[in-house]
């Protein structure tokens, strides 16, 4: 180590140190599948940051006695989970809509009835900035305990300025708190809210005059995201908002393709955005629209779960393809109430058929290169935040294998202990 400090943490007895290290960038194809896996592997950790990754001998040496040790067991160290598609700011449940459906309505006629998403809203609009903090900080905690260490957070249960502002103030609030890393996104155009019924033209030009330009402003968030469905925003709606939210440089994220192929997937493509996110009815046309234009799918298999379609994106496909495929839990009331990303890795290979290492590589390095953080976080590598968790596991695969279970041991973020399970 020489004229380097001692490290702060050494992690250590790591029956697979899985790290994902390699090039910088995301992982596509039969890449996807290389874990980069150190067997009997440490870690040095100092200021927050990964110094040092290798095996136990390599490690050992630079311990003092100044150093923490962090003893895994014999267990699996994995990155923190990058869940980059949620929803984790909202009043209430809709558990009396999930009663509905199991007794046979649907999703779409729910929402038709002035359910779903506007029932959130009416809440949340009433809710207090107090209130909202307290169920998202008790949300944050089954993130944590997932193994999650960074989350992509969208607004869009406020529908107007005064609560998307509210909405996007509590995901600061949550962010400046440490812990659970928050990328905010903005989603003023999730649905037409219950007083701009029959004029989503005017709704459209109060995101696009008002909202956007406050957002933008006060830099409440990194991305705009619009459903784009054609009985919520069709692509000819949602194409201007995206184009300001672009235009006052905000990337951009898309609700694309979860019950109609293929203009969302298109409209991605033509955009250039980051991510087009649940791609259930996107045809092969509308993959090779994204593959072309360079935008990552964002798939979310536990709302198609919740929502019992059984019809699940084409993963395979997607990945024979080469696009750099993300998993994410979507985590809202409505479509998908889990924050369990070992869940969603369960569901990529019972239902999509993604190895597990596939999953692994969709739900960490991949994601984080979706928000634009591939730099810091996603792998365990050297200079990268020290952001892991160890899993009651002893070989990765056992992660989707054993299901049902959040099997984190303990979370780590920027080398603090964030959570013990
Ligand atoms: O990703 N489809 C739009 N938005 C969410 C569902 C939100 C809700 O039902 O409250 C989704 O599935
Ligand atoms: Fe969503």
């Amino acid at each position: 180590m020489g004229h380097q400090s001692a490290p702060d943490l050494a992690v250590v007895n790591c029956r697979q140190l899985v790290t994902l290290a390699g090039p910088p960038r995301p992982r596509t194809g039969l890449e996807m599948r290389d874990l980069a896996v150190i067997p009997d592997g440490a870690m040095l950790i100092r200021d927050g940051r990964i110094q040092t990754v290798g095996q136990r001998a390599e490690i050992e040496r630079h311990i003092t006695a100044a150093t923490q040790i962090v003893d895994a067991g014999g267990r699996i160290v994995l990155p923190g989970f990058v869940d980059a598609h949620t929803h984790p700011v909202f009043a209430g449940t809709r558990a009396d809509e999930f009663e509905q459906r199991a007794e046979g309505a649907t999703y779409a006629e729910i929402a038709a009835r002035g359910g779903g998403i506007r029932s959130t809203v009416r809440r949340t609009r009433q809710a207090s900035e107090a209130e909202l903090l307290e169920s998202a900080r008790r949300y944050r905690q089954w993130f944590l305990r997932g193994g999650t260490t960074t989350i992509e957070a969208k607004s869009g249960y406020g529908l107007s300025l005064e609560s998307e502002s509210k909405i996007l103030a509590v995901i600061r609030q949550l962010g400046a708190e440490g812990s659970l890393r928050y990328v905010p996104t903005f989603l003023g155009a999730h649905e037409v809210p219950d007083e701009y019924r029959g004029r989503i033209d005017a709704y459209c030009d109060l995101v696009i005059q008002e909202m956007l330009p406050h957002v933008a402003r006060g830099r409440l968030a990194e991305y705009c995201d619009v459903f784009c469905e054609p009985n919520v925003f069709a692509a000819e709606k949602a194409r201007p908002i995206l184009r300001a939210a672009q235009s006052l440089g905000l990337g951009l994220r898309i609700h694309a393709d979860q019950f109609t192929a293929d203009s969302g997937a298109l409209l991605a493509a033509e955009l250039g955005a980051a991510t087009a996110d649940h791609l259930e009815a996107t045809s092969p046309t509308g993959l090779d629209a994204l593959k072309a234009a360079g935008v990552q799918p964002v798939l979310l298999p536990a709302s198609v779960y919740n929502l019992g379609s059984g019809r699940y994106p084409a993963a395979r496909h997607m990945i024979d393809l080469g696009l750099a495929v993300v998993l994410a839990t979507d985590f809202n009331p409505g479509s998908s109430p889990t924050a369990s990303m070992p869940l969603v890795l369960s569901l990529a290979s019972t239902q999509m058929k993604m190895t597990p290492a596939e999953s692994i590589t969709a739900a960490t390095l991949n994601a984080a290169w979706s928000l634009r953080r591939g730099h810091e976080i996603g792998s365990l590598e050297p200079g990268k935040l020290a952001d892991f968790a160890i899993h009651d596991c002893y070989d990765y695969r056992e992660l989707p294998y054993f299901f049902g279970r959040d099997p984190a041991r303990a979370v780590y973020v920027a080398g603090q202990c964030v959570f013990q399970g």
